[in-house]
């Protein structure tokens, strides 16, 4: 069993969430490799106990991320911190030749990713990825086989969305996502964006041009101490592009939609793919339920499959039973570990983003915000 020592920074939400994937480690069967958190680090001192209370292996907390980066035990740092830090956090964590998974955008903006592609560049033995997490839910790893055997035939259109409503609330004080000085400029695209670009940049859909319509629907926000502040994000964004099949060599029509504001949307992440040969739709409304069609001539008829507990990286859970959106955390942690052992991915599809991919989410998000500027399509 190898063991990957890690160093947490940023102890919020998704800290937690990879700390709590760590703790439960032996849930994973057949696999030799696990994460240990040997140090933290997070400004906020309040953070620290529950990492403590239930992580003896931790021996270092701190403030300062320079000193966890100075700590020799420290071979991996996973890096989950609001996005106007993401630029200098990323590249000093790898010119100190820790491993990195960081978090979208991975970069405020195109400028900042440049300059982290760049250091990664610099130094080919870190290894770094990005995170998302949905596409190793079983339904969407299925659709990722059915990619990888061209068994959609001709592409008709996809539909790629991550939907919150998170933000409906206008009476919802502002927090750090909301204010363009620490989230960025690109707004709901940064926050939400990577989740629904990931299948179809890895499937090599990558748009040839973009139509994008951002919208600022709730444009104050109060500031938590009794006043207003202006809120300048953007909420919600639709990018109606236009990508070619690698197969057929024909363009198709892809929308990827990223919403702050969707009434009746919770927290969803969905797919739909139209083929001439079969067709799907998955939606984590319905976590288990992939929706398929195939067509051979006849009827087209859409069945409903319930996918089961069928992951990337085997767990003791039955094969009948449901997945939630930790197991899926826990199957990306899996993936980046698996890759930074063995130096390839269990398959295509079940590994996390590359730097390279991170990019052209970059140059979507800024050509993006330069077509609704200008009422444009832009060219990519
Ligand atoms: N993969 C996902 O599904 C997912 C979900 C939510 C957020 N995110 C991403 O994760 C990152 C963090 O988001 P979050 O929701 O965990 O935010 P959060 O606000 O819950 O946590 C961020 C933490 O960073 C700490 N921090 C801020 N400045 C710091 C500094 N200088 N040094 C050390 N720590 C500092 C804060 O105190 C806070 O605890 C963002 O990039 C966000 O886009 C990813």
């Amino acid at each position: 069993m190898r063991t990957v020592k890690f160093g947490i920074i940023g102890c919020g939400l998704m800290g937690r969430e990879f700390a709590s994937c760590a703790a439960r480690w032996c849930h994973l069967i057949d696999v030799d490799f696990r994460p240990e958190i040997v140090s933290i680090c997070d400004m906020n001192e309040n953070l620290w106990g529950w990492y403590k209370d239930h992580f003896p292996s931790i021996k270092q907390t701190t403030k300062d991320y320079k000193e966890l980066l100075a700590n020799k035990d420290v071979e991996a740092v996973y890096c989950a911190i609001p996005h106007h830090l993401h630029q200098q956090f990323y590249c000093d964590i790898i010119q100190a030749g820790k491993h990195l998974m960081g978090e979208k955008p991975f970069g405020i903006d195109k400028p900042a990713n440049d300059a982290i592609l760049a250091c990664v560049k610099e130094h080919p033995n870190v290894f770094v990825r990005c995170s998302s997490e949905f596409p190793f839910y079983p339904a969407a790893q299925k659709i990722c086989d059915m990619i990888e055997k061209n068994a959609f035939g001709q592409i008709i259109e996809v539909n790629s969305g991550y939907l919150h409503s998170s933000d409906l609330d206008p009476n919802k004080p502002i927090n750090w996502k909301r204010m363009i000085e620490i989230n960025g400029e690109y707004g709901c695209m940064g926050d939400l964006g990577m989740h629904a670009c990931h299948i179809p940049i890895r499937a090599g859909w990558f748009p040839k041009n973009v139509r994008a319509l951002l919208t600022k629907i709730i444009k104050q926000r109060p500031d938590g101490k009794g006043g207003i502040v202006p809120c300048k994000t953007w909420d919600n964004a639709t990018l109606a592009c236009e990508a070619v099949d690698p197969n057929s060599g024909e363009k198709f029509p892809l929308t990827i939609k990223t919403f702050r504001i969707d009434p009746g949307e919770k927290n969803t992440w969905m797919i739909e793919i139209k083929g001439s040969k079969a067709s799907v739709k998955f939606s984590t409304k319905q976590p288990k339920t992939l929706w398929l069609m195939e067509y051979t001539g006849g009827e087209q008829i859409w069945q409903q499959i319930d996918m089961g507990n069928d992951l990337a990286f085997k767990t003791i859970t039955g094969g009948i039973f449901e997945i939630a959106f930790s197991d899926a955390v826990f199957q990306m942690w899996a993936a980046f570990l698996y890759e930074l052992t063995h130096g390839k991915p269990i398959k295509k599809f079940a590994g996390c983003i590359t730097p390279d991919e991170v990019a052209l989410t970059h140059h979507l998000f800024t050509a993006s915000l330069e077509s609704h500027k200008n009422e444009s399509v832009v060219k990519l």
